[in-house]
């Protein structure tokens, strides 16, 4: 009947966009969302419009991206196999969910995405479709078609007059927002390649970068960055202005080799300039407003968390209710960090909080009424207790 395509104005999705008119014989709106990737919004209707969408629906979701998917990742702190901030992850459940509010409100009833088939994206797309809205139809060309790859795409789309972008195509593939950029495939396939330097766009590499140290001050509310230097700014504007400065001393690039979900080993390089500095200071800030075994706990939850969102878990009810844990234990997480920022590095110089559980006067060998070090005593004794035992049944430690 109408089938709404997530659209993003390159040769792929303007391929699909062509395909789905002629193999399903409806019309298709094309929806795009912007998460503050540079974009020609007004070209990229234009070719949606030429490839035969009804219509092309452009909404700006930027302030609800950074704010409660970004904004989350960072309170979770949340890293796939330790280096991957998850830019794209945090942004498919957003996108499908939109577009899942348009295919109600327009009436379609079949929604289609441009993700591989071998990749992860197929998977967050869907299973956010699925769990907002199971009554859709889901059409996933690239597991349909029979085209192999680009050149066929190519051809396809000189054949029926799609026109293609105008920018070159890379030897890669690119996902933006406004949390980072990732590149894969492509020329990056070779794991012992290293990217060329004019892959990168957020980002300077640090030989490059600027040779004076800058100092910034952030502040937090529960968990949550409000203000840089003192201005308050959106959680768009704030990460706008963040990956223009950590983008200028070379911050935020990560190479690796990562899982993914359906099983293949893929390698990503990412730049995430203003998301590692936000990851670096609440951090900071947790070091002196978690108490310890909240800490404990939630760092132990770190890994299921990133998990559960690189597989595109977002509304599965655990991940919920994990959520809620998290938000729980950023009650206090307020207050400021000093950073220097320096030739890729992200340094904390200073911190500050109303809910700082640091306390000088105790940790100073000076004599309190609060901590008496003749308590220590017992307590490393009765620590040491099981120790003790074990080892003497084998007659000694040595
Ligand atoms: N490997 C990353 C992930 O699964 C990025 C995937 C999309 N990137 C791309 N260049 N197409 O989240
Ligand atoms: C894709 O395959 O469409 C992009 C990569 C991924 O989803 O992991």
């Amino acid at each position: 009947k109408k089938i709404v395509l997530a659209y993003s104005g390159g040769l792929d999705t303007s391929v699909i966009l062509k395909w789905l008119i002629e193999r399903y014989k409806c019309p298709v709106i094309a929806f795009c969302a912007d998460l503050g990737q540079e974009e020609n919004w007004e070209e990229i209707k234009e070719r949606g419009l030429k490839c035969g969408a009804e219509k092309v629906i452009i909404r700006d979701l930027k302030e609800e991206f950074v704010r409660d998917y970004v904004f989350f990742a960072i309170k979770a702190g949340a890293r796939y196999e330790d280096w991957y901030l998850m830019g794209t992850s945090v942004a498919r459940p957003l996108i499908a969910k939109e577009q899942v509010k348009i295919a109600l409100e327009e009436g379609a009833d079949a929604v289609a995405h441009g993700a591989t088939g071998k990749g992860n994206d197929q998977i967050r797309f869907e299973l956010t479709y699925t769990a907002l809205a199971p009554e859709l139809k889901i059409i996933a060309p690239w597991r349909e078609w029979d085209f192999k790859g680009r050149s066929d795409l190519i051809e396809y789309a000189k054949k029926h007059n799609i026109p293609i972008p105008v920018t070159p195509e890379k030897p890669y593939s690119i996902d933006a927002n406004l949390f980072h950029i990732s590149y894969e495939g492509g020329i990056l396939e070779d794991l012992w390649q290293e990217p060329p330097e004019d892959m990168f766009i957020m980002t300077v590499s640090p030989e490059k970068a600027s040779a004076h140290p800058e100092y910034i001050e952030i502040e937090f509310e529960k968990g949550e960055p409000v203000s840089i230097n003192g201005e308050r700014l959106s959680p768009a504007e704030l990460l706008k202005r963040l990956n223009k400065i950590g983008g200028k001393h070379g911050i935020g690039r990560i190479d690796m080799v990562e899982n993914r979900f359906i099983g293949l080993k893929s390698r990503g390089v990412y730049e995430t300039p203003g998301g590692t500095i936000l990851h670096i200071a609440h951090r900071a800030l947790e070091q002196i407003t978690l108490d310890r075994e909240v800490m404990r706990f939630k760092d132990s939850l770190m890994p299921k968390i990133a998990e559960l969102i690189y597989y595109g878990f977002w509304y599965a009810p655990e991940f919920q209710a994990l959520k809620v844990f998290i938000e729980k234990t950023q009650e206090r997480v307020s207050g400021t960090i000093r950073l220097k920022l320096y030739k890729g590095n992200v340094i904390v110089v200073g911190r500050k909080s109303p809910y700082s559980l640091y306390k000088k006067d105790l940790v100073s060998f000076d004599k309190s009424e609060e901590y008496n070090p003749k308590d220590a005593e017992g307590f490393i004794r009765l620590q040491g207790l099981r120790l003790k035992i074990y080892h003497l049944l084998e007659g000694g430690g040595l």
